[in-house]
């Protein structure tokens, strides 16, 4: 959101604030203050002119605007009803030169997963980007993955859900029976030098106020409404956004934060890699994001690859 027209809500949502009063306090017109009341209310936000001036009665329920209003990190926010996807938008965004914008969206028509997957993006999830421009090695950018699973991963469990990490990036709940199901994926996109990152794209798609039967895929799906019954988006991707910016700030210590919300450690897994497959026991996760695995008394260690919990032996 503008500057000033953040300042213009944050003053009337403290209000009554008159027309006048706002244009001295921030030394605007009073026809550029009453065009941002107009573009507020434009936006979904209910504001009452009454005789102390105007007043702010509701937020909107999501969206842009309403997810940036309140929210204690330093993210701008472009919304979208519908768009094919939030990450291909971030990387034009990105090309452009943008820093730390996120776009959001209701519905993505084209929505994309790791491994060229299609990502189904009914309306009622959060689907969401971040472009990212931090001054790390390439090497380092898992973390930023990590971050953004460990950063949902709170964020459900404050919203009730019992959710947790799958290596490296999968968040699910598991069910009765243990049969697990996928709750939130990311896809991280980079652009870089060989010392250098130039941009990040965090995409973060989290089923939330939709129905599973919305979501077909290859593995069982579930929701928030699933697990907890409808939840406040704007609420919830605001958690989302403070959890990562305060992650985002010590990546080293987004190990510790991983280990802390993930339930792949001390599993039997399957781990599909671009040079086989291993089995073994999860045994560790290091920096950047790397899986260490103890195969028959060996410690392997994985950058990246497909990850299976197993039953025990
Ligand atoms: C996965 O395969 O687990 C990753 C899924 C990532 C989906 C999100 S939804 C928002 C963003 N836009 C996309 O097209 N994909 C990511």
């Amino acid at each position: 959101m503008q500057e000033t027209r953040r300042r213009v809500l944050d003053a009337i949502a403290e209000g009554p604030a008159t027309g006048p009063a706002l244009a001295e306090e921030l030394d605007v017109s009073r026809a550029a203050v009453w065009k941002h009341v107009e573009a507020l209310r434009d936006a979904g936000f209910e504001i009452e002119s009454g005789d102390d001036g105007y007043v702010l009665e509701s937020v909107p329920e999501f969206g842009g605007p309403a997810v940036e209003y309140g929210l204690e990190a330093p993210f701008d926010v472009e919304y979208h009803g519908s768009i094919d996807s939030t990450n291909r938008r971030a990387r034009e965004l990105a090309g452009e030169g943008a820093e730390d914008a996120v776009v959001l969206a209701d519905e993505q028509t084209g929505g994309r997963g790791r491994l060229d997957r299609a990502w189904a993006s009914p309306s009622g999830g959060i689907w969401m980007s971040l472009v990212l421009r931090p001054d790390v090695p390439p090497a380092h950018a898992p973390a930023f993955t990590l971050a953004a699973a460990v950063a949902v991963t709170r964020a459900a469990r404050e919203a009730g859900v019992d959710a947790r990490i799958k290596w490296p990036n999968d968040v699910m709940v598991t069910g009765e029976g243990g049969t697990e199901r996928k709750l939130a994926g990311i896809l991280t996109e980079m652009e870089g030098e060989a010392d250098r990152v130039s941009w990040v794209v965090v995409g973060v798609g989290i089923n939330v106020n939709v129905d599973p039967g919305e979501l077909p895929g290859d593995a069982p799906a579930t929701s928030v409404r699933a697990e907890v019954g409808d939840v406040d988006r704007r609420a919830f991707a605001q958690r989302v956004l403070e959890e990562f910016d305060d992650l985002r700030g010590d990546l080293r210590g987004v190990v510790d934060a991983w280990r802390e919300n993930a339930s792949t450690l001390g599993k039997r897994v399957r781990v599909e890699t671009a040079d086989g497959v291993l089995d073994g026991e999860a045994v560790d996760v290091t920096f950047p994001g790397t899986l260490v695995v103890d195969v028959d008394g060996e410690r392997v260690s994985v950058a990246a690859g497909d990850c299976e919990h197993l039953r025990p032996a």
